[in-house]
């Protein structure tokens, strides 16, 4: 119910900030994070990953010791099931946090039922702090958000992302052939980003207008799914269909006109399924 829910909030918000200033302190350090390789050159985990991990898992199990936990380093093992599930990533963003970016953010959901029904979302470098529960509207630093309301692709800033699971011929071709078809069209910008959570965030409070993945986590986008829908945004699967948390695959959009415009051209492009092809 809504109280129980606002406690987990308070919970999650607590443990999100105490992680950012994990990051902020490896932010004004001057030797390096500790980086390692995990499935390819692109696909990073830093000592602090897992320090933020432990220190939020610890606090989150701490005041929900029944939920079940699926977090990116060290318990993303555990398929989504029916039952209250926290889905954490520690940093998100990675390459950027390595890089000194300051687009990187913690990111804790709540999922029930395989849906997202809260978000926390904490970007260190910038000092703000997005929460969402489902029904309640989005904020930011404690004020209400809400998305572009954008409908028109020739109007819009859509961002999209590098594949990271493979840099196969077929892979590239499709987001070369999707960035393509969107200059084509023609759309106003497209950018590149780092943070599936931070572009997210951008969605819910109007500075992007839509943005689109396949191959990301159900840690990448739990939180920033109930954000975008409660900043009255939508989440679909890129084909266009429902988002489903476990399909590795998100169309993030202001409008869902503008999410149908995007669908098209991810269609033409099957833009759908991941392959190291
Ligand atoms: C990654 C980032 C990246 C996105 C990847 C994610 P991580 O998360 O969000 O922008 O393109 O799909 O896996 O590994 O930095 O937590």
């Amino acid at each position: 119910d809504e109280v129980r829910l606002r406690c987990l909030l308070d919970e999650a918000v607590g443990a999100a900030q105490q992680a950012g200033n994990l990051m902020l302190e490896c932010f004004g350090r001057s030797d390096a994070p500790g980086v390692e390789e995990k499935t390819s050159v692109a696909d990073l985990v830093t000592k602090y990953d897992r320090q933020v991990e432990d220190l939020v898992l610890a606090r989150l199990r701490a005041c929900a010791p029944d939920f079940r936990v699926v977090a990116e380093e060290t318990a993303n093992t555990e398929e989504l099931t029916d039952a209250p599930t926290w889905v954490v990533d520690p940093i998100d963003g990675t390459t950027n946090f390595i890089h000194r970016q300051s687009e990187c953010c913690v990111l804790i959901g709540l999922a029930v039922r395989k849906r997202p029904v809260l978000g926390v979302c904490f970007i260190p470098k910038m000092d703000e702090l997005y929460t969402a529960i489902k029904g309640h509207g989005a904020f930011c630093n404690g004020r209400r958000i809400s998305c572009s309301g954008c409908e028109d692709l020739t109007k819009a800033l859509v961002n999209l992302h590098m594949p990271s699971y493979s840099r196969g011929p077929k892979v590239v071709e499709r987001i070369l052939g999707v960035t393509r078809d969107l200059l084509a069209h023609p759309v106003r910008g497209v950018r590149c980003g780092g943070s599936a959570g931070v572009d997210m965030i951008h969605v819910a409070r109007g500075r992007l207008d839509a943005y689109f993945e396949v191959g990301i986590y159900p840690w990448d986008v739990c939180a920033g799914a109930v954000i975008v829908e409660e900043a009255a945004g939508v989440c679909l699967d890129t084909m266009g269909g429902d988002f489903d948390l476990s399909s590795r695959r998100i169309l993030v959009a202001s409008s869902p006109k503008l999410a149908q415009q995007v669908a098209g051209i991810l269609q033409r492009q099957r833009y759908d399924t991941v392959d190291a092809e």
